[in-house]
């Protein structure tokens, strides 16, 4: 796991990341920002779209940002919204998304002040189908 300035900056980095969210159906923006292996930090927001079908979430726009820039070993993610009296988690297809990568991941749900509960994949996805299970093993 991340060390606690790790955790701070990544943190930081997801609430800037929300500010940058297209979302002028829902104006409910989104931030997230992925921790890789080696330390550095991606971010993503929500990029919603007239065909509301087509709306990309934060932590989608932030895995596929950072596999186009060549990682794919991901040790954490911070995720926020602008809900101020509750911790709120990552919708199921992202948690989907997010297991392709691993079970491993440190979850930080962070609130808009900045302050945040840690919870793990595993614990939000229980049971999940991974790619395990098509024999594919995550090197
Ligand atoms: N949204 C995310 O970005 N991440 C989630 O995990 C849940 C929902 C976005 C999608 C849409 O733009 C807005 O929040 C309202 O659903």
């Amino acid at each position: 796991m991340a060390d606690n300035a790790k955790v701070k900056k990544l943190v930081s980095k997801c609430l800037q990341a929300r500010d940058m969210a297209y979302c002028p159906y829902s104006r409910f923006p989104v931030g997230a920002a992925v921790l890789t292996a080696d330390g550095a930090i991606i971010t993503g927001c929500n990029v919603e779209n007239a065909s509301f079908g087509l709306t990309v979430c934060a932590e989608r726009t932030a895995i596929q940002r950072a596999v186009a820039e060549g990682h794919s070993k991901f040790t954490a993610i911070a995720v926020t919204c602008d809900i101020k009296d509750s911790f709120v988690g990552p919708c199921g297809a992202c948690r989907q998304v997010l297991i392709e990568f691993g079970t491993d991941w440190v979850v930080y749900l962070t609130k808009p002040d900045g302050s945040y509960k840690e919870t793990s994949l595993k614990d939000l996805l229980p049971l999940a189908f991974s790619p395990a299970h098509l024999g594919h093993k995550i090197t």
